[in-house]
C-alpha cells in the first residue's frame, strides 16, 4: 500500500527520537512491500523560530494531507516567557484541535523484560500493571472560554473553564468501551462530581451511555483516589476514562511507575482526519543532542500509527515483536539501565530494533 505520513519532529529530543521512529517505519514498508511518503512539518519551538507561529497553516494542511501523523515532542526553556499563545505546546494543541482528535488512547504496560525497573514495591508489581488510559483530548479546561488573565479588584486573577457538552463526553465514552470490549471488558471513569457540575454531567452521561454495552463492568472513582489506587494496586484497572486534564495527569503518574517514561507510546484519533502518534514523554530538552533519549515509545508509536493510523495489525506487530527481542538482548539506554545489560543510546537502540525487524 502507498501511504503518506506527516513527520512532525518538533523539539528537544524530537528530532532524534521520531528519526528513529522512521527508520523503523522505513524498514516494515520495505518487508511488506508498502510504500511510505514521508512528508516534514515544522510544530512547536521550530516551527516558532522558523515562522513565528507554534502551528504554521503549512502544517495544518500538511497533516490533512497524510494518511497518518507521527510527532516528537515539543517545547524547552528557550520558550518559556513566551506570551500563552506562542507558546510551543500551543501547536501541539492546535493540532489536536484543528483534526478533531479527541480520542487520546495511552497504554502503560509494564513490560516483563522491565520488571526491575518498575517504581512500585515488588509485591505490587507482581500483581501486573497493564491499563489504558483513555482520555478526552480536545475539550475540557484546556480548551474551554472563557479563560484570561486581567486584573480584578487590583489583583491579577488569572482564569479557566472547564466545559464538557453531553455530545463530547458521549464520544469519548463510547471509545472507552469500544477499547475494554477488546481487553477485559472493565472501564473506570474518573470524576470528580463530589465537587464539579462538568463531572456530574460527566457521570450521568457515561452511565446512560454504557447502557448500549451491558457486556461492560463500568465504575466510577473520583479523581484523588484514583490517583491514589494507582500507585497503591494499578492491577485493578483496565480501561481508564478520563476528562482532558485528569488524564494529562493520570497517565503521566501510570506510565512513571512502570519505571519508564520512554517506553510508552500514544494515539490520537478522530472521526475522519488522520491520526495522530506520538511518545506520552516530553521533549527532554537537558538531554537533546546526547544520544542518550529512549526511542522506543516513539517506536512503539509508530507501531500504534501502523495498527490504528494505517489498518496495518501485523506490520505493528513485527515492530512490537523487535522492540522486545531488543530488550530481551539485554539492551539499554539510560533511562532504564540495569546492572549486567547492554548500555547504548538513541541511535543504537534505534539499530538493533531495525536489525530485528
Ligand atoms: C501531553 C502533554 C501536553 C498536554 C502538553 C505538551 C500540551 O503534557 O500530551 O500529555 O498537556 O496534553
Ligand atoms: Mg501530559
Amino acid at each position: 500500500m502507498r501511504k503518506t505520513i506527516c513527520l512532525l519532529p518538533g523539539d528537544g529530543i524530537g528530532p532524534e527520537i521520531l528519526a528513529q521512529g522512521a527508520a523503523c517505519l522505513k524498514a516494515v514498508a520495505a518487508k511488506y512491500g508498502h510504500e511510505f511518503i514521508f512528508v516534514d512539518a515544522l510544530i512547536g519551538g521550530a516551527a516558532l523560530d522558523a515562522t513565528g507561529q507554534p502551528l504554521p497553516q503549512a502544517t495544518i494542511d500538511s497533516c490533512l494531507g497524510a494518511d497518518a501523523i507521527y510527532l516528537g515532542a515539543v517545547g524547552g526553556p528557550k520558550w518559556d516567557a513566551a506570551a500563552p499563545e506562542s507558546r510551543p505546546e500551543r501547536g501541539i494543541l492546535g493540532i489536536r484541535k484543528a483534526l478533531g482528535l479527541f480520542a487520546n488512547l495511552r497504554p502503560a504496560r509494564l513490560w516483563p523484560e522491565l520488571a526491575g525497573a518498575c517504581l512500585l514495591r515488588a509485591d505490587i508489581a507482581a500483581k501486573g500493571l497493564d491499563l489504558v488510559v483513555v482520555r478526552e483530548l480536545t475539550g475540557d479546561i484546556y480548551y474551554g472560554e472563557p479563560r484570561g488573565l486581567e486584573s480584578r479588584n487590583g489583583l491579577r486573577t488569572g482564569y479557566n473553564t472547564m466545559l464538557y457538552n453531553e455530545e463530547e463526553i458521549r464520544r469519548i465514552a463510547k471509545i472507552a468501551f469500544e477499547t475494554a470490549m477488546g481487553r477485559s471488558k472493565k472501564v473506570c471513569s474518573v470524576d470528580k462530581s463530589n465537587v464539579l457540575e462538568t463531572s456530574r454531567l460527566w457521570k450521568e452521561v457515561v452511565n446512560e451511555t454504557a447502557m448500549l454495552y451491558p457486556g461492560i463492568e463500568l465504575s466510577h472513582m473520583y479523581v484523588d483516589n484514583a490517583a491514589m489506587q494507582l500507585v497503591r494496586d494499578p492491577s485493578q484497572f483496565d480501561v481508564l476514562l478520563t476528562g482532558n486534564i485528569f488524564g494529562d495527569i493520570l497517565s503521566d503518574e501510570a506510565t512513571v511507575i512502570t519505571g519508564s517514561l520512554g517506553m510508552l507510546p500514544s494515539a490520537s484519533l478522530g472521526k475522519a482526519n488522520p491520526g495522530l502518534f506520538e511518545p506520552i514523554h516530553g521533549s527532554a530538552p537537558d538531554i537533546a543532542g546526547t544520544d542518550q533519549a529512549n526511542p522506543l515509545a516513539t517506536i512503539l508509536s509508530g507501531a500504534m500509527l501502523l495498527r490504528l493510523g494505517l489498518g496495518m495489525p501485523e506490520e505493528a506487530q513485527c515492530i512490537e515483536n523487535a522492540v522486545r527481542e531488543t530488550l530481551a538482548a539485554g539492551y539499554r539506554t539510560p533511562d532504564i539501565m540495569e546492572k549486567g545489560k547492554v548500555a547504548t543510546g538513541c541511535k543504537g537502540m534505534g539499530q538493533e530494533v531495525l536489525k530485528r525487524i
